[in-house]
C-alpha cells in the first residue's frame, strides 16, 4: 500500500478514456456542443432502458430541474428521506420550496414508503394541501420500495421523481418493476456521475424520462432556455447546466465499463461480508430480495451499544492501525437535515478494489472489536436489559 490516504472511492479513467479525450481536442469540440454529449444520452438511455436522457452539469442540477418539470416553486412541499446526500434536499430549497424529511425503513435504508402513503392520506382526510412532489432516493445504491409509494402517490394525485445519483446499475430483481433499472420508474429520474460515483464525468448528471415533453423542456431548461434561432431569445429563467463535450467522452468511456466496475462493487461487498461477517452490533448494509443493489460504496449500520463504541471511534482506530489516513464517509451526517433513528450511528467503509485495502479494514474492525472493553459493555448492556426485564410488572 502507498503512504497516501486510503480513500473512500476513486475514479478508474481506464479503458478508452484518453481515446475519447483526444478526439475532442483533435476536433476542438470541448464545450456544450459535440458528437460526444448525444452519443452519451443516447447510451446512457438504451443502457437504463429510458426513452430519452439529457446530460447536465451535476446529479444536484438534474433534481434541480426535475422539480422545476414537476412545477415545484415557492411555498411548496417536496416529501424527501431524512437519510440522503443534502444534494437531494438542496434544489427544493433553491426554488423556495419545503423539504419534508420522511424517516428511513430498516429494509432498504430508504424512505418507509408506508410513512409516505400515512402522511398524504392524513393531508387528504384533514383537508391540507398536498405536497407538490415526492423524491424518492435509492440511497448507497440500494433500490427503493417504490410500489407503495406509487401507489399512494396516484391515489393523491402527487406526482414523484426518483434521485439515483448513487444508484446507477442498480435494478429490482422481482415485482412490477422486475429487471428495471433504479431512474426510470418514476416521472423522472436523476443520476450524477461526480468523482466517487460508479462512473464518472468529473461532476455532471443526467435526467431520465419516457416523456418527450418533459426531455425537451429538460434540455431548454438546461441550456439557458433559449429558443432556437440566429437571435438570443429566452422565454423563461433557464440555467447553463449542460454538460461539455470533454466531460461527455469520458462519460461515453465510463459507460463501456460500467459492468466491471459493477463486478469489482460486488466482489469488494463479497469481501466486507466475509470479513465482518457475525460481528455484534455491525449491520450490513441491506440487499432486499427483491432488489439488484449496485453496492456502490458499502456502509455499515453501528450499534454503538453492542459494538463498544461509535464510528468516531472506529475511524480513530483505523488511522491508527494504518498510519495514515483513512476517508469514511458517515451516514446521516447532513446537518440541515436531520438524523433519525434507524442508521442513526453508520459509516461507508473504504471502497477501491484493492484486495489489500479492504481486506485490511474488514480485519481491523473485527480486531478492534475483540476487545476486553467491548466484553465489559456489552456484559453491562445484556445486565441492565436482564434487570429491565425482571423489574417489568408482570
Ligand atoms: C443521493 C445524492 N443526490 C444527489 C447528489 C448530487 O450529485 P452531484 O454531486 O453530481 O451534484 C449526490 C452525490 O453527490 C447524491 O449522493
Amino acid at each position: 500500500m502507498s503512504e497516501a490516504r486510503i480513500p473512500l472511492s476513486e475514479p478508474c479513467l481506464t479503458g478508452r478514456t484518453r481515446d475519447y479525450l483526444d478526439e475532442c481536442v483533435r476536433s476542438n469540440y470541448v464545450s456544450a456542443v459535440g458528437p460526444f454529449v448525444d452519443r452519451f444520452e443516447r447510451e446512457f438511455a438504451a443502457y437504463v432502458g429510458s426513452r430519452f436522457a439529457v446530460a447536465c452539469a451535476s446529479g444536484t442540477a438534474a433534481i434541480h430541474v426535475a422539480l422545476r418539470l414537476l412545477g415545484v416553486g415557492p411555498g411548496d412541499e417536496v416529501l424527501v428521506p431524512t437519510l440522503t446526500f443534502v444534494a437531494s434536499a438542496n434544489p427544493i430549497l433553491y426554488e423556495r420550496a419545503a423539504p419534508v424529511l420522511v424517516d428511513a425503513e430498516r429494509e432498504t435504508w430508504n424512505m418507509d414508503p408506508e410513512l409516505v402513503a400515512e402522511e398524504l392520506d392524513r393531508r387528504a382526510r384533514k383537508g391540507l394541501r398536498q405536497p407538490k412532489a415526492v423524491e424518492a432516493v435509492h440511497i448507497l445504491g440500494h433500490p427503493a420500495r417504490l410500489e407503495p409509494l406509487a401507489e399512494a402517490c396516484t391515489r393523491h394525485g402527487v406526482a414523484w421523481f426518483e434521485d439515483a445519483s448513487e444508484a446507477l446499475g442498480a435494478r429490482y430483481a422481482d415485482g412490477p418493476y422486475i429487471g428495471r433499472h433504479v431512474g426510470t420508474i418514476g416521472r423522472l429520474g436523476c443520476y450524477s456521475f461526480n468523482g466517487n460515483k460508479i462512473i464518472t464525468t468529473g461532476g455532471g448528471g443526467m435526467i431520465t424520462t419516457d416523456d418527450p415533453a418533459l426531455a425537451r423542456r429538460a434540455k431548454h431548461l438546461t441550456t439557458q432556455a433559449r429558443l432556437p434561432g440566429p437571435e438570443y431569445r429566452h422565454d423563461e429563467v433557464g440555467y447553463n447546466y449542460r454538460l461539455s463535450n470533454l466531460a461527455a467522452a469520458v462519460g461515453v468511456a465510463q459507460l463501456e465499463q460500467l459492468p466491471e466496475f459493477l463486478a469489482a462493487k460486488r466482489r469488494i461487498a463479497a469481501r466486507y461480508d466475509e470479513g465482518l461477517a457475525g460481528l455484534p452490533g455491525v449491520t450490513a448494509p441491506p440487499r432486499a430480495r427483491w432488489a439488484e443493489p449496485s453496492l456502490w460504496l458499502y456502509s455499515v449500520g453501528i450499534d454503538a451499544l453492542l459494538f463498544g463504541r461509535g464510528w468516531r471511534a472506529l475511524v480513530a482506530e483505523l488511522e491508527a492501525a494504518s498510519g495514515r489516513g483513512v476517508d469514511l464517509v458517515v451516514l446521516n451526517d447532513a446537518p440541515p437535515l436531520l438524523a433519525h433513528e434507524v442508521v442513526a450511528d453508520g459509516t461507508c467503509l473504504v471502497c477501491r478494489d484493492e484486495d489489500e485495502r479492504v481486506r485490511f479494514v474488514a480485519r481491523t474492525v473485527s480486531r478492534y472489536l475483540d476487545t476486553a472493553h467491548l466484553r465489559r459493555v456489552q456484559h453491562a448492556y445484556l445486565r441492565e436489559r436482564t434487570e429491565a426485564r425482571r423489574a417489568r410488572p408482570r
